[in-house]
């Protein structure tokens, strides 16, 4: 009921700041909602409830101020997302909040993931976020304005939004030692591709992924690590990472499940294993 493409969907995806300014229309409403529904009860590899709650920003809103800091325009409707704390909320929250961002995008809808720029305390409240609840993420929801405005421009360029690492800095043959070409990735070059255009905190894209056979193996490059907190955002990349990897396999027709299977690897100085797709 909720099919998309997902290559032409996260090929056609990117961060939007600008927004018409104009609602979301009931029926576009309407299949949001339902699509969220649809998410809090599907199936999901990562442990942590997730929970995502849309609001009218405008009129008597619970938020008063989003304060996006000029940073996103005109959006008049937003989406939080807070999950039950837990070792893999982070990834939990990845997984679960990009196939709604994909899904919006496949309905013509902007999006923009957002971790800082926004106002915090407003937010949770609204949210009702719970003692034993991690809180960290809003998006804008709207239509995107044909127009960018210039922080937008300027943050784009200063993060290259608009570009990916290569290859052979994030996709691994068996171990570290040895790059991933496109060729020797087979059935699986398009999965990868897919999974390389994800978005991610600063666009630093920290999925390193090893392709052992038709099992591969996610690890964490962790660079934004806050030593005062728990919480780190770039394992909500690698649960992204995870949502684009399976959406593609899955539209491949090729099976298997993301559960750990730490193979022991040697891996890079601050690089991590955080989890493992096994093909089945
Ligand atoms: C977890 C996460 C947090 C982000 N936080 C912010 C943010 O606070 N402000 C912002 O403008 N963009 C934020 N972004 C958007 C990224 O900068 C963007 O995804 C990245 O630069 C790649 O650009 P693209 O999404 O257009 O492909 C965030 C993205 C992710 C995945």
């Amino acid at each position: 009921m909720f099919d998309f493409p997902i290559k032409e969907t996260a090929q056609n995806r990117k961060s939007i700041r600008t927004y018409t300014g104009a609602p979301l229309s009931s029926q576009d409403k309407d299949k949001i909602r339902s699509y969220i529904e649809y998410l809090s009860t599907a199936p999901s590899p990562f442990e942590g409830k997730v929970r995502i709650r849309l609001f009218d920003i405008s009129g008597d809103s619970e938020i008063k101020n989003p304060g996006t800091y000029g940073v996103i325009k005109n959006a008049k409707t937003f989406l939080g997302v807070a999950a039950e704390k837990c070792d893999t909320a982070e990834e939990a929250i990845g997984y679960i909040f990009e196939k709604l961002i994909l899904y919006a995008q496949s309905l013509g809808l902007g999006t923009c993931w957002l971790g800082g720029t926004y106002n915090k305390s407003e937010f949770a409240k609204a949210m009702d976020v719970k003692e034993n609840e991690l809180f960290h993420i809003v998006s804008p929801i709207g239509y995107p304005a044909p127009k960018t405005h210039l922080i937008n421009k300027i943050m784009r360029t200063a993060i290259k939004a608009d570009s990916r690492k290569p290859w052979s800095t994030m996709f691994f043959d068996r171990n570290f030692d040895t790059p991933l070409t496109e060729n020797q990735a087979g059935d699986f070059a398009s999965v990868l591709e897919i999974t390389r255009l994800a978005p991610s905190a600063c666009n630093k894209q920290p999925w390193r992924i090893v392709k052992d056979g038709n099992n591969f193996h996610f690890y964490e490059k962790r660079e934004m690590a806050d030593e005062n907190s728990s919480f780190d955002i770039q394992k909500l990349d690698l649960g992204i990472a995870a949502c684009h990897f399976e959406l593609a396999v899955k539209e491949k027709g090729l099976s298997g499940k993301f559960i750990k299977a730490d193979p022991g690897l040697k891996a890079p100085e601050k690089t991590i294993y955080l989890f493992s797709w096994i093909a089945e």
